[in-house]
């Protein structure tokens, strides 16, 4: 398997609960690399290009919303399978699905401000980095 990177967002819930440094010590633990690390409120235009894919869905207001309420932790992430790392770390979104163990699973009881998010796949990864980093600060 190719090395791959990815993005990770710690949301505003997971800034706000002192989360930081709990969340991104999973990753590391695990043996991912961190390429990218910044604290940065997400405009409306840049939430929205984030998650594009979910226009008209019917969460989709408020988790527009959700996300530009305070600042949210960009973190890019590098190693082997980093894509499907993240988000097993991550847990399931539904809180009734994540496994104790995972992030969600251990601290999130809600669908929506769930604490983190990673990309879903090698071209969302390309496109959601290019988004909240550009090429001179992923190391
Ligand atoms: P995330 O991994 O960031 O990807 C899309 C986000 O939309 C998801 O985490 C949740 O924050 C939110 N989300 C997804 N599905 C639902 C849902 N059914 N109800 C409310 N929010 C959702």
């Amino acid at each position: 398997m190719e090395i791959e990177k990815t993005l990770i967002l710690v949301k505003p819930d997971g800034v706000q609960r002192g989360l930081i440094g709990e969340i991104i010590s999973r990753y590391e633990r695990k043996g991912l690399t961190l390429i990218g690390l910044k604290l940065v409120q997400l405009s409306r235009a840049k939430a929205e290009e984030l998650y594009e894919v979910h226009l008209g869905q019917p969460f989709y207001d408020k988790l527009i919303d959700f996300m530009t309420t305070t600042p949210i932790v960009a973190i890019g992430v590098e190693g082997k399978n980093a894509i499907q790392l993240a988000r097993l770390i991550n847990g399931a979104t539904d809180p009734l699905e994540s496994e104790p163990g995972s992030i969600r699973g251990d601290y999130s009881t809600d669908i929506t401000e769930n604490l983190v998010h990673a990309s879903d796949c090698l071209e969302n990864a390309k496109r959601e980095l290019s988004i909240l980093f550009s090429p001179q600060e992923l190391c």
